[in-house]
């Protein structure tokens, strides 16, 4: 059994998503006993607004499956697209949702690590430093050095959803590299 779970949020419900398919590259060169596991869209998707009423009631299924999701894993990693700017409005109501009721978030501890992209040639880097902005308070540590931003995504997967860029996986490995030994680190 693995000895540590990597929960991937891809911040992105498309099908054929490039961020989903990232985070399959990314599972695929961590080192042995490392797992990712990935949040199923469907949850992203279900879970409601949030309302801050409701952190004094009973919560739904959907929003008892993030936290569950969140809090059952050692460390999160965020594949985001970047959307008008930001991120996701889906990635941040549910970084809402998972980060409550107060003090009690789920992501608490976790090492976080954060990948953003976009066919354009800026990579995203808008949501990334939106995301370096929203994480400090209700999550672990996030991996600082290096920072990563792919740029000209929309011809780096074949047909399958495989990265084949190779300047691509490359600048990903050594993120992956590094992600894994700050969560290894900050899980002893
Ligand atoms: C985008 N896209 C985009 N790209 C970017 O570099 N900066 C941006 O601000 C935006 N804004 C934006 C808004 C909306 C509503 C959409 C749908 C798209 C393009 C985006 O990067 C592209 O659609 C990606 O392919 C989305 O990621 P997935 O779905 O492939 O993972």
């Amino acid at each position: 059994m693995p000895a540590m779970r990597i929960l991937g949020v891809s911040g992105s419900l498309r099908r054929g998503s490039h961020n989903t398919s990232l985070l399959r590259a990314a599972a695929q060169s961590l080192p042995s006993g490392v797992e990712l596991v990935e949040l199923d869209p469907a949850i992203l998707k279900a879970v409601p607004a949030y309302d801050q009423d409701d952190d004094h009631d009973e919560v739904g299924s959907e929003v008892r499956a993030l936290r569950e999701a969140i809090a059952g894993a050692d460390a999160v990693l965020f594949a985001t697209p970047e959307y008008n700017g930001s991120v996701p409005g889906v990635l941040k109501n549910a970084i809402d949702v998972g980060s409550r009721p107060y003090g009690k978030s789920s992501f608490n501890g976790r090492p976080m690590g954060i990948v953003s992209n976009s066919p354009g040639p800026l990579g995203g880097v808008s949501a990334a430093k939106h995301l370096q902005n929203i994480l400090p308070g209700i999550s672990g540590p996030i991996l600082q050095q290096p920072e990563i931003y792919l740029n000209g995504v929309g011809d780096a997967f074949d047909d399958k959803g495989e990265l084949t860029k190779e300047t691509l996986q490359k600048v990903l490995k050594q993120y992956i590299d590094a992600y894994a030994a700050h969560v290894e680190k900050h899980n002893k």
